[in-house]
């Protein structure tokens, strides 16, 4: 199985900053991405949408053999993660648990802020997981539905990117928070101009980075990881695959030639 593929889905093309960040820190390991762009956003859907949605999607990434899992729309893993680890017999890997690990350790005054999509906030998983990491630990969370399409727009630095990241941000900047995690897979993506928002007092989080080491430590404890450097990625959507393609190639280190449509709703 070690040559077997990882899985990564999101509900677009957010998940690709979840990608890169595999890709760089274990760049054996071949990615099979599914990116559900006919029916993104997850974030303002109910929870048994997406519970469905994920099931979907985890039975196509099974039928093309993936070792393990990564959820890497935060959304997802917020409302489906645990049910798909139990109806599963391989590793599935969320992006909050992972986030609020980082956050956890980062902070110093233990007031944590979170931006993330409706339904992840709604959910109150970071609130969750971080408290029981450290009970001193207050959560402060914004639903900051705009970020999504400015960064499809690809307008990440824009002067209405900005103003809208200060309309969102000020009240969380109120409470001092010292940390702020990017609770969205296209939030990364805004990463400067968040951090010129916020000021460089407050340390940004973005839950990827933890999310592939946590990969990395699953996979070398089961024997699992590909020792194998010559890669060979596939991309699939359920929607707009060019549109997919133009912006895989503008934030993976890897050339993108191809990306296939599928039909999710048959899995
Ligand atoms: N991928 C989603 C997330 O990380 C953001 C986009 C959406 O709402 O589907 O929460």
């Amino acid at each position: 199985m070690r040559d077997y593929p990882i899985g990564v889905f999101d509900s677009g093309v957010g998940g690709l900053t979840v990608v890169r960040e595999i890709m760089r820190q274990i760049p054996n390991e071949n990615i099979v991405y599914f990116g559900d762009t006919a029916r993104v956003p997850y974030g303002s859907k109910s929870k048994e949408t997406i519970i469905t949605f994920s099931k979907q999607i985890t039975q196509f990434l099974r039928s093309k053999n993936v070792k393990a899992i990564v959820v890497a729309c935060n959304t997802a893993s917020a409302l489906a993660v645990e049910v798909l680890q139990q109806e599963n017999d391989i590793p599935i890997i969320g992006v909050v648990k992972p986030g609020a690990k980082t956050a956890a350790l980062t902070t110093k005054n233990h007031k944590i802020g979170v931006i993330a999509t409706e339904a992840t906030v709604n959910s109150n998983i970071y609130d969750q997981y971080l408290r029981k990491m450290n009970d001193k630990i207050q959560v402060y969370s914004k639903a900051c539905p705009l970020f999504v399409p400015l960064v499809e727009e690809n307008w990440l630095y824009d002067s209405v990117t900005v103003e809208i990241a200060e309309r969102y941000l000020s009240e969380l900047m109120g409470y001092g928070i010292d940390t702020l995690v990017l609770g969205c897979t296209h939030y990364p993506l805004l990463w400067h101009t968040l951090q010129k928002v916020v000021g460089e007092q407050v340390q940004l989080v973005n839950p990827a980075f933890e999310t592939a080491s946590t990969l990395k430590q699953v996979l070398e404890s089961k024997g699992l990881n590909r020792l194998n450097r010559k890669n060979e990625h596939k991309f699939y959507v359920s929607d707009g695959s060019e549109k997919f393609k133009a912006f895989a190639n503008r934030i993976l280190p890897c050339d993108v030639m191809e990306t296939s449509d599928v039909n999710i709703e048959q899995y």
